[in-house]
């Protein structure tokens, strides 16, 4: 089958054509044939030689997939061939055939387009379990997100509004800040055009928010501490402005914080099924009724996955990019 990997680490042009054997699923695993992968800005650091695939997956990039079931694998009972389903993969998403273990797959819904499909996994499982199990959102409860026009910010921000929250999201761009309104932020803040904290502050009116969904790090963990109300929640899923920050620890005492943070492909397989469980129950039905898709920003064919990469570093896509195989 033709899959798209690389030799070395590099810029998006590494990413070539490579001829490797169609997987065999195992047991518990079925092989999908895939009809979207999704690109996700892990993707583009593992290409950067900067985010390794755990011990075991494949060195093929793609964390999401949608297609169809080729094979089923041993004791395999919840899915049939032919059936339509996305995945959350731990790699190999870019390829003809990908394995996925059934108990990560979702299947897809009538009136949900395989270019949808795929473009699901990866934010959902991640901004459901940080969000909601880590960041314990309740319903009524501020959540201020960055990156409010990436994959996970539009996720955050859709599911959020979804479960009674009130979305507030930073953007580097004006005309990013209107599309985040449109998707689902209650307010959307400018921050290379005012300072985030106080705005926030205004927002809220002084109190601050519940839960920060931090995805920068470095010197904005102190100021994200600041837009924090007492016994506020604090949950990291990437460190893009680095990873060491100095806090105050009296604060985090005092006004009774909780930090808190998460990496999803290096969680064990029975995690990320139980997750999938959960998402199935809670958020499942939102997608199977209509009321939840995912922003879609460009579809690129799988020849063309440099071109994916290139203009996910140059930050101007709004939402999810996808492969078509
Ligand atoms: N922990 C996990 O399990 C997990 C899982 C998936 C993804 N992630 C991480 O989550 C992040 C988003 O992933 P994605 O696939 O949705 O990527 P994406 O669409 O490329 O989004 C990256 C976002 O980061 C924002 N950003 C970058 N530097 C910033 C800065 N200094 N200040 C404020 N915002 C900044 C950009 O916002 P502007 O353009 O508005 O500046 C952009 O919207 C990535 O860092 C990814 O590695 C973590």
């Amino acid at each position: 089958m033709t899959a798209v990997g690389f030799d070395a680490p590099g810029g998006p042009d590494v990413l070539r054509p490579v001829t490797v054997p169609v997987p065999r699923p195992g047991p518990g695993e079925v092989l999908v044939k895939v009809a979207f992968a999704g690109v996700n800005r892990p993707d583009v650091v593992q290409r950067q030689g900067k985010y390794p695939p755990p011990p075991g997956a494949s060195p093929i990039p793609g964390l999401e997939i949608s297609g169809r079931v080729a094979v089923l694998g041993e004791g395999v009972t919840e899915f049939l061939p032919g059936q339509a389903v996305c995945a959350l993969v731990s790699g190999g998403g870019y390829a003809e055939y990908c394995l996925a273990k059934a108990a990560h797959c979702l299947p897809v819904p009538e009136g949900l387009g395989l270019d949808e499909a795929a473009a699901l996994p990866e934010t959902l499982f991640t901004v459901w379990h940080n969000v909601f199990e880590r960041g314990y959102a309740r319903d009524g409860e501020t959540l201020l997100v960055h990156g409010g026009t990436s994959g996970i910010g539009t996720m955050a921000a859709m599911l959020g509004k979804h479960f009674g929250l009130t979305v507030i999201v930073t953007c580097g761009s004006g005309e990013k800040c209107a599309r985040a309104l449109e998707i689902g932020a209650a307010h959307a803040i400018d921050y290379k055009a005012c300072d985030f904290v106080e705005e926030v502050a205004r927002i809220t009116g002084g109190r601050g928010v519940d839960i920060v969904l931090d995805m920068v790090g470095g010197d904005y963990v102190a100021r994200n501490l600041k837009c924090l109300a007492p016994d506020g929640r604090h949950v990291t899923i990437a460190v893009q402005g680095g990873a060491k920050a100095e806090i105050n620890m009296a604060v985090v005492m005092t006004r009774r914080y909780t930090l808190t943070g998460s990496t999803l492909r290096a969680r064990s397989d029975a995690f990320k099924g139980l997750l999938a469980q959960e998402i199935l129950a809670n958020a499942w039905p939102l997608v199977e009724e209509g009321e939840l898709r995912p922003v879609m920003d460009a579809r690129f064919a799988l020849g063309e996955a440099a071109a994916a990469h290139a203009r996910m570093e140059a930050g101007d896509h709004v939402g999810k990019i996808v492969l078509e195989i």
